[in-house]
C-alpha cells in the first residue's frame, strides 16, 4: 500500500481542495478537530460537496487527531521549570508558592490605597529581570483602567533593580482603556502583541471598575457579569496558550450579608471567584507596611504576610 501523506491541514484532507478549505475556515471550522467531531451532513451543506465526500473528510480528519495525555508527574515536571515572577517580597512570595505564576490568573483586591496598583506596576519591573533573579526575561502589556499607571514610579523602581530604566518602559505595552470595549478589545487583539514582544505578564488594572459603572443596577448586572465572563476566559486562555501570567486587581465592597468579621467583599461575584487562581487580599497597616492575605489558592494554605511599599518598590 502505497504510503498516505500526514494530514496537517484542511487541504490534506481527501477530497478537500483549496477552495474548500477556505469556505470551511470561513464557517469556522478552522482546525482538523473542529472536523473531526462535525456532521457530514452538516458539513455537506456548508460546503457544497457530496456527503460521501464529508462522511470521508471527517473520517480522515479523526484519525489524525490523537488525544494527548500527559501524567502527573509530566505535570508536575513542568510545573516545577514553569516560570515565576517575584513579587519583590520574600515574605509574598514564600506565601504564595515562590512568585506570580504563568499558566494562571492571580487577583488583587483591596481598598483604595491598599497597594494593588503599585504591586502591579512592580510586576511589570520585575517580569524583566533574568530567571535567576526572578524574573522571566519577558515583556508586559498594561491595560489600564483607571489612569493610574506612572511612568515616574516605574523609573524608580527599575533604578533600584538595577535595570536601565528607559528600557523598562520601553518593555511595558500600555493601554488606557475607557470603556469596556476598549477593555475586552485590548485582550482579544492581544496575541499578536504578546508573541512580537514576548510578552510574560499582562495586567488589568482595574478589571472590574468599567463594569462596574457601565452596568448599574440590578437588571444590568445578568449582561454585566456574562460579558466579565468572557473576558476572564479569554485572559486565561492566553495565559494557557502563551505561558503568560495574569495579574488582576479588583475593587471592594462591604458585604451587608456578613455580621461578623472583615465584611470587605470582591467585586465580581462567582465570575471572578471561580477564574482567579490566586486571590489575594491587601489592606493598610502602619505607615508604608500592607498586609496580604492569600485567600483563595490550589496549593498553598491560606495565610497572612507583611510587606513594604517604598520610594524603592514593594520590599519586605
Ligand atoms: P485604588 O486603585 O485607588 O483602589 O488603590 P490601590 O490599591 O491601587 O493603591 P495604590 O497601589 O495606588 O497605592 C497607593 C499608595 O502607595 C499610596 O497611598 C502610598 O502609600 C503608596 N505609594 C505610592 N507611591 C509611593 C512612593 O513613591 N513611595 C512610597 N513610599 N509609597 C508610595
Ligand atoms: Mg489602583
Amino acid at each position: 500500500m502505497a504510503k498516505e501523506k500526514a494530514i496537517r491541514e484542511l487541504e490534506d484532507l481527501p477530497g478537500i481542495g483549496g477552495t474548500t478549505a477556505e469556505k470551511l475556515r470561513a464557517a469556522g471550522l478552522d482546525t482538523l478537530e473542529k472536523i473531526a467531531v462535525a456532521s457530514p451532513h452538516e458539513l455537506s451543506e456548508m460546503v457544497g460537496i457530496s456527503v460521501e465526500a464529508a462522511k470521508k473528510a471527517v473520517q480522515a480528519a479523526k484519525e489524525s487527531t490523537t488525544l494527548e495525555f500527559k501524567t502527573g508527574s509530566e505535570i508536575l515536571e513542568r510545573r516545577l521549570s514553569m516560570g515565576k515572577i517575584t513579587t519583590g517580597s520574600k515574605e509574598l512570595n514564600a506565601l504564595i508558592g515562590g512568585g506570580v505564576e504563568v499558566n494562571a490568573i492571580t487577583e488583587v483586591y483591596g481598598k483604595f490605597a491598599s497597594g494593588k496598583t503599585q504591586l502591579a506596576m512592580q510586576l511589570t519591573v520585575n517580569v524583566q529581570l533574568p530567571r535567576k533573579e526572578g524574573g522571566l526575561e519577558g515583556t508586559a502589556l498594561y491595560i489600564d483602567t483607571e489612569g493610574t499607571f506612572r511612568p515616574e514610579r516605574i523609573e524608580d523602581m527599575a533604578k533600584a533593580k538595577g535595570l536601565d530604566s528607559k528600557e523598562v518602559l520601553n518593555n511595558i505595552a500600555n493601554i488606557r482603556a475607557t470603556n469596556t470595549e476598549t477593555q475586552i478589545l485590548s485582550v482579544e487583539r492581544a496575541d499578536k502583541l504578546i508573541q512580537e514582544r514576548n510578552v510574560k505578564l499582562i495586567v488589568v488594572d482595574s478589571m472590574t471598575s468599567l463594569f462596574r459603572s457601565e452596568f448599574i443596577g440590578r437588571g444590568a448586572l445578568g449582561e454585566r457579569q456574562q460579558k466579565l465572563n468572557q473576558h476572564v476566559h479569554k485572559l486565561q486562555m492566553l495565559a494557557d496558550k502563551y505561558d503568560v501570567a495574569i495579574f488582576i486587581t479588583n475593587q471592594v465592597m462591604d458585604n451587608p450579608g456578613i455580621l461578623f468579621g472583615d465584611p470587605t467583599t470582591p467585586i465580581g461575584g462567582n465570575v471572578l471567584a471561580h477564574a482567579a487562581t490566586t486571590r489575594l487580599y491587601m489592606r493598610k497597616s502602619k505607615e508604608s507596611k500592607r498586609i496580604v492575605r492569600l485567600v483563595d489558592s490550589p496549593n498553598m494554605p491560606d495565610g497572612e504576610c507583611v510587606i513594604k511599599i517604598t520610594t524603592e518598590g514593594i520590599t519586605d
